[in-house]
């Protein structure tokens, strides 16, 4: 595979795809669910009654100091799970386990980049977890308060949020690679008090300097009264007196007991920022109850999580896949969760092979970036390693292309893993669509069928049914939504319950087959995904225009055989702007300060006028084709469900 292939061939094979693949059963026979006529009648439950259903699954998954007096209620896009009743995140995750046999069964199995190991017990954990909860309480922090987390993947950063949790703390994970400048924005948005840090973090063999980036942000962060640091990689860090403390110094002060604190099922549990179609990110408020339910039952059913897996899921905890499937669901189930700090390619392409053996990992889930770049390096790095122990591959973040599933499925599964392609996001909370491992037969490229209670509809811009291709759209609220964009109701309304009136938009496109398999065919609107990290166009585009050479900025996404897509930007300059061999390198460094590496253009291209229509909306139709195949020349696409994607992003643009 060539990096300039066009995957508009990856779409096709998508497209004609038409394998599947049957559950081996003897292999594996002791699933959650028995068969595939279990999954269509509990379904079928679960969607004729949902309020039954969830209330029954709440009362089985999680424990509650008290019960619900409404399982829910709707009024004005303000949805209500389970009100009046009153739980606590890190009591399910911890306390319910300690008093079990799992009290001395590891939690986490931490290596960190340079290969240092740490296994924490569940009990241990909780110590930690509650010593690390009266610190944040000692910082001045109360329930209802905000705190960032901007952290290497440590298990302090498992720590945080838990122990965030258990006072009624609202955490907002920053992920790592993001700016300063964004740092800056999260925290003022949400209007953190707090922030926990660390000195640094490890990846591809040097210290990433986190303190100091923290820093840089701090200077326009008035509400952040306290700082505590990690001390990870031993970087010589600045420490403002009075404002910033060493983790290792201010937990001597405390004790571990803390008794975790009653909340409502309502309670504010974190804010997550992601990237939509303007340029400013969205911070996604997700709430207790109805989350903790959703990350439980889909860990549970999809993953099918069992009391001697070792569980991996790759993502860093700054990307909700991080909240959910490493730490919420999975520890909810009481589950050992495996975690690495690193890079996945250091200091050798098989890292991820080597530390499947040596831990006898079970069940992985990653990204199909992660798997095409595995790809291109060749069969020899995994096959060096004895990758028996897995029994379950999942998938998230985009969709992915047959040849990388079949890959998946021979190379690293050896044929005998389920691979679990599911579909979900920030705003979702946890797997919407994806199959029951082991119970779905499963075609490579799609998500397949819905999680229980879920119920996708394929529309048109009008709401009616789509035959071909159309808008994935979720037919009515579930437990695990999104309660709102912190700060912007009004815009979490319009972009997600009004679009189309009265359904949930995601903002993808899909289409269903015959046995009513989805298959997801990617963003719909200025949204890219681009290495399985959601970018928005328009954050970019605001980025570059700050530079003080460029006049104007169109981004489009472009098919890229790693990372699904790449960046392409068309600048016009400024008349008075000089250029030089340098210029391009340097409005691509300066996108990357304001937003961080992940924003970095794979391609910046100067032209003197960008197409717009006759309102002045930039066409971007012209500029994707463009970019994907150089040259503009009409309607070229015959692929019929391609060209219904296109279509639909069009409609924006009249
Ligand atoms: C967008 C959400 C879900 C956690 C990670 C990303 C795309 C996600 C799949 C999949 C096809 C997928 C969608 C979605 N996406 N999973 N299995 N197949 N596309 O969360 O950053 O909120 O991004 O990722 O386009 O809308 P996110």
């Amino acid at each position: 595979m060539t990096k300039s292939e066009p995957q508009k061939t990856s779409i096709e094979t998508l497209l004609h795809e038409n394998r599947k693949f049957k559950p081996q059963k003897k292999l594996f026979n002791n699933y959650f669910l028995k068969d595939m006529s279990q999954y269509f009648k509990l379904y079928k439950k679960s969607i004729n009654d949902p309020l039954k259903f969830w209330e029954k699954m709440a009362l089985e998954h999680l424990d509650f100091f008290r019960k619900w007096k409404k399982v829910f209620s709707w009024k004005d896009f303000k949805a209500e799970w389970f009100s009046g009743a009153l739980i606590n995140v890190s009591y399910n995750c911890l306390d319910r386990h300690v008093i079990t046999d799992r009290k001395n069964k590891a939690a986490l199995i931490w290596e960190g980049e340079p290969g240092d190991i740490r296994t924490i017990t569940y009990q241990q954990l909780l110590l930690e977890v509650a010593n690390c909860a009266n610190m944040l309480k000692g910082i001045g922090l109360k329930s209802g308060d905000k705190a960032a987390i901007y952290m290497p993947l440590i298990p302090e950063a498992v720590v945080t949020m838990l122990a965030c949790t258990r006072i009624g703390v609202i955490h907002t994970v920053v992920f790592g690679g993001f700016s300063s400048s964004s740092l800056r924005d999260r925290i003022q948005d949400s209007n953190c008090k707090a922030l926990i840090t660390a000195d640094g973090g490890f990846r591809k063999g040097s210290s990433v300097k986190m303190k100091e980036m923290a820093d840089e942000a701090l200077k326009e962060t008035p509400t952040v009264k306290a700082v505590i640091v990690v001390k990870r990689t031993n970087e010589k860090v600045n420490m403002m007196p009075n404002r910033d403390f060493w983790w290792h110094e201010l937990s001597q002060k405390y004790s571990d007991h803390c008794e975790p604190e009653k909340l409502s099922a309502e309670h504010p549990l974190f804010i997550l920022y992601t990237s939509g179609t303007t340029g400013k990110p969205k911070g996604l408020l997700h709430t207790t109850a109805g989350y903790l339910l959703g990350v439980t039952l889909t860990a549970k059913y999809l993953f099918d999580i069992k009391e001697k897996d070792i569980y991996w899921c790759t993502a860093d905890v700054g990307w909700v896949t991080g909240h959910s499937y490493l730490v919420y669901g999975p520890l909810s189930c009481g589950a050992t969760v495996f975690m690495y700090e690193g890079a996945p390619l250091y200091p050798e392409p098989d890292r991820f092979w080597k530390m499947i053996a040596k831990h006898k990992i079970t069940i992985l889930y990653t990204a199909p970036t992660a798997i095409r770049s595995f790809i291109r390096l060749g069969k020899e790095y995994p096959q060096k390693h004895d990758l028996s122990s897995l029994r379950l591959l999942g998938t998230v973040g985009e969709p992915i292309n047959p040849e990388a599933w079949i890959w998946y499925y021979e190379v690293i599964g050896h044929k005998k893993c389920p691979i679990v392609d599911t579909w979900w996001q920030t705003e979702t909370g946890a797997a919407m669509i994806a199959p029951f491992s082991g119970v779905t037969p499963t075609k490579p490229g799609s998500a397949t069928l819905p999680m229980f209670g879920i119920e996708p509809l394929i529309l048109n811009k009008n709401g009616s049914n789509s035959k071909e291709g159309g808008f994935l759209c979720i037919k009515k609220p579930w437990p695990y939504m999104a309660r709102t964009i912190y700060g912007d109701h009004e815009r979490y309304k319009k972009t997600y319950w009004k679009e189309i009136e009265g359904v949930y938009f995601t903002g993808d496109g899909a289409r269903r087959d015959k046995d009513g398999y989805f298959w997801i065919m990617g963003r719909v609107d200025d949204v890219i995904n681009v290495s399985g990290h959601r970018l928005g166009t328009m954050e970019i585009e605001s980025a570059a225009v700050e530079h003080p050479m460029v006049a104007e900025c169109a981004v489009v996404g472009r098919p890229d055989s790693i990372k699904g897509q790449g960046i392409v930007a068309f600048i016009t300059l400024k008349k008075s702007a000089t250029v030089n061999h340098s210029l391009k390198e340097e409005i691509s460094k300066f996108i990357i300060k304001q937003i961080g590496a992940l924003a970095k253009p794979d391609e910046i291209r100067f032209t003197d006028a960008l197409p717009k229509t006759r309102s002045g909306k930039i066409m971007r139709r012209l500029l994707r084709e463009l970019a994907t195949t150089g040259s503009i020349s009409g309607d070229t696409t015959t692929l019929e469900d391609f060209s219904v994607l296109e279509k639909l992003r069009e409609s924006d643009e009249e």
